[in-house]
């Protein structure tokens, strides 16, 4: 059965997005379907969602869209995909620009007797604005270097690796499970703390690391605060080795995110943004699962870290 449903998503998908047909996907869908878009929180019907897809198709008459991957389970049913055109035609009150664009994300949807009733789309616009050769941070950046040929004056870059020296912070390692089921983690010193009301915290992590796609597509993510005593440990995540937790003891967090064993604090937080920083995504992440301990947590000051046990009070 399952299989069958994936053939069917697959066929409607490229027919919808590939050919404009929707046959295919008027048959799949549930009568009240809603589609949802969780980075502006619109919600649309099937009839609008068809306009969009024209939409798109007309501004980018080559599109082909690939499904990277199809999961269905029980009543769910993802999708990762991955679309590619020449941005051609206007779309909406954006002039073309003749570039080819890749841009991608994920659909998760409940099923309702076999059908898709309900459907939350997340994707990164700003890799597609980037794309479509829309004035980004991007090239406001490479601008901004330019101006600093001179050798005589310290560029930015410098200037800011010169401050970040003088900052202390703790080492957390930010964890999730991936889509084999295999838990996945990365040394984070980039966290904080941004509203207790609401529990809100963030996290930026470089897209070029390899879990990044395993925490993109997370809905819930693990933060440790290091101890003094997991030195080791940070070795680990701070390594690209494959598998990190194979000497690490762990457990999980109610929703499933790995939390390290010995770790000073460790919380869960479910993502509730993903913003796209040019290199990075900070994660902004709703606190709902905490433990604490009373280990003093590894400082880090200038890449070398030190003891927080015995620090002396001013
Ligand atoms: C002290 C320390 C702090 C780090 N902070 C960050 C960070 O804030 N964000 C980030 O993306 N990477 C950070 N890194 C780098 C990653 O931990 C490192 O690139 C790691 O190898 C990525 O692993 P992966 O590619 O297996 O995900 C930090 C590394 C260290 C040692």
């Amino acid at each position: 059965m399952h299989e069958s449903l994936k053939d069917e998503v697959t066929r409607a998908w490229s027919d919808a997005w590939d050919h404009g047909d929707f046959a295919a996907f008027e048959r799949l869908v549930a009568p009240n379907y809603r589609r949802e878009s969780t980075g502006s929180g619109r919600t649309s019907s099937f009839a609008e969602f068809e306009q969009e897809i024209r939409e798109v198709r007309a501004a980018f008459p080559d599109l082909a869209t690939r499904i990277e991957q199809l999961i269905v389970e029980a009543d769910s049913l993802a999708i990762f995909w991955t679309s590619e055109g020449t941005f051609t035609e206007p779309l909406g009150t954006v002039p073309p620009t003749g570039k080819r664009v890749v841009t991608r994300g994920s659909n998760f949807s409940t099923l309702l007797d076999g059908r898709i009733a309900h459907e939350r789309v997340t994707w990164d616009s700003s890799e597609l604005l980037t794309h479509l050769g829309l004035p980004s941070l991007h090239s406001a950046f490479e601008e901004a270097d330019e101006d600093y040929a001179d050798e005589t004056v310290p560029a930015p870059r410098e200037m800011l690796k010169a401050f970040n020296k003088q900052f202390v912070s703790g080492v957390t390692v930010v964890t999730t499970i991936d889509d084999e089921g295999q838990p996945r983690g990365l040394a984070v010193s980039a966290y904080t703390s941004v509203s207790l009301d609401p529990p809100l915290v963030i996290v930026c992590v470089q897209k070029t690391s390899s879990s990044y796609p395993a925490l993109f597509r997370s809905t819930n993510l693990g933060i440790n605060i290091l101890s003094s005593e997991q030195r080791d440990t940070l070795s680990v995540f701070a390594s690209k080795s494959p598998d990190k937790f194979a000497t690490v003891a762990w457990h999980a967090a109610p929703a499933g995110s790995p939390l390290i064993d010995g770790s000073s604090a460790s919380i869960e937080v479910e993502i509730k943004e993903r913003f796209q920083a040019l290199t990075h995504t900070i994660f902004v992440g709703r606190v709902h699962h905490a433990e604490t301990t009373e280990a003093a947590p590894i400082l880090y000051k200038a890449g070398a870290f030190y003891d927080g046990r015995g620090l002396s009070a001013l």
